[in-house]
């Protein structure tokens, strides 16, 4: 784990440094999914594959795959989600698996007890998967580290650190409308600082042998020594916008601001906003994205947001599939319907 997005909120958790290698088992396949960080470039591919030939697959909308039936998958959120503990849900139910949702705010942990007594006693319900959001960074490898090793952990957004499934579902959306990554240039635009989407991005793009990454924003939600990361610095969007191919909008992420980072919401519109007008300096066909939920008049504009370059709602189709795709692969299951099995191993 890099220094750059690294949380004092973590509150040792971390026992030691995190190899990306604990994502794999000895045959380099998935296990976990923590990070993007370390994966090969064709271990990402396979998800977008396995995820493109879901969404292909007739009747996946409306119909379940026995693809992981018997397998329980536990949500375990310890912050607050709406949409993606609820895509994680569909995309276990199409594939027949169980899915509990732990309510945490009545959850042993609230009442004292470790996150790893509680973790003991999930394990010891047989349950396959936890699907971990923790306002910690690192909590989602803490509990891989420590869990059975019949369970699989999927982290789904530690503190600042990372949100691999959203950066998965946002290059399949890439993909999509612009399939080579080499020759675009990509725009991320606004918290970098206290967000973990773009951290996972940056990993992602990167991965994917993106031709330009850019990452616009004031320089006080800019953290320092971003540009180790391979990334072009910008505090004007209007420059950093001009000529690109895909622009990724992010939410202010105030929960996570300590301090007044901003003078105000007003001005942060003025000089940062996504409107009609600084959109016309990207190139004609470039696609507007974001993770979601958007400010509408804070980050973005409503006609921006609604508008033809938009692939918001897309993204969050692809989520399910993103989803289903890790979900399956973890498990060892393969992707056509009535093969599930168990073939996972080691680790
Ligand atoms: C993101 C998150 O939680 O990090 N949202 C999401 O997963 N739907 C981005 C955000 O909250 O801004």
């Amino acid at each position: 784990m890099d220094k750059l997005f690294s949380d004092s909120s973590s509150t040792g958790l971390v026992p030691g440094p995190l190899p990306s290698s604990m994502q794999l088992n000895a045959d380099g396949k998935l296990r976990h999914f923590l990070t993007i960080e370390g994966l090969p470039p064709l271990l990402l591919e396979e998800i977008l594959d396995r995820a493109e030939q879901f969404l292909n697959l007739p009747g996946t909308v409306q119909n379940k795959l026995p693809i992981l039936r018997g397998k329980t998958v536990m949500n375990l959120f310890f912050e607050n989600s709406t949409r993606t503990r609820t895509t994680f849900e569909i995309a276990a139910k199409r594939l027949s698996a169980d899915i509990i949702n732990l309510d945490i705010r009545n959850s042993a942990t609230a009442k004292g007890e470790s996150l790893l007594d509680t973790i003991r006693n999930l394990e010891a319900m047989n349950c396959n998967m936890f699907v971990v959001r923790h306002s910690s960074s690192a909590a989602a490898h803490f509990i891989a580290r420590y869990c059975a090793p019949h369970i699989s952990v999927l982290n789904a957004g530690d503190g600042r650190h990372a949100h691999p499934t959203q950066a998965m579902l946002d290059m399949l959306t890439i993909r999509q409308h612009k399939p080579d990554f080499t020759p675009l240039k990509v725009a991320i635009v606004g918290d970098i600082k206290h967000s973990r989407v773009a951290r996972s991005q940056i990993h992602a793009l990167t991965t994917l042998c993106t031709g330009e990454i850019r990452v616009i924003a004031p320089q006080t939600l800019m953290p320092q020594g971003i540009e180790e990361m391979g990334v072009n610095v910008y505090n004007h969007i209007e420059k950093g916008l001009a000529d690109v191919d895909v622009v990724i909008m992010l939410r202010l992420q105030h929960e996570r601001m300590n301090t007044a980072l901003l003078p105000s919401v007003r001005e942060y519109y003025a000089r940062y906003g996504l409107t009609e007008e600084r959109l016309r300096l990207a190139r004609p066909d470039a696609i507007v994205m974001h993770p979601g939920p958007a400010n509408r008049g804070v980050e973005i504009d409503s006609r921006v947001a609604d508008g033809p370059q938009s692939v918001i709602l897309q993204q969050v189709t692809n989520g399910i599939a993103v989803r289903m795709a890790v979900m399956s692969m973890v498990m060892g299951a393969a992707l056509a319907p009535g093969k599930a099995n168990s073939q996972r191993e080691g680790g």
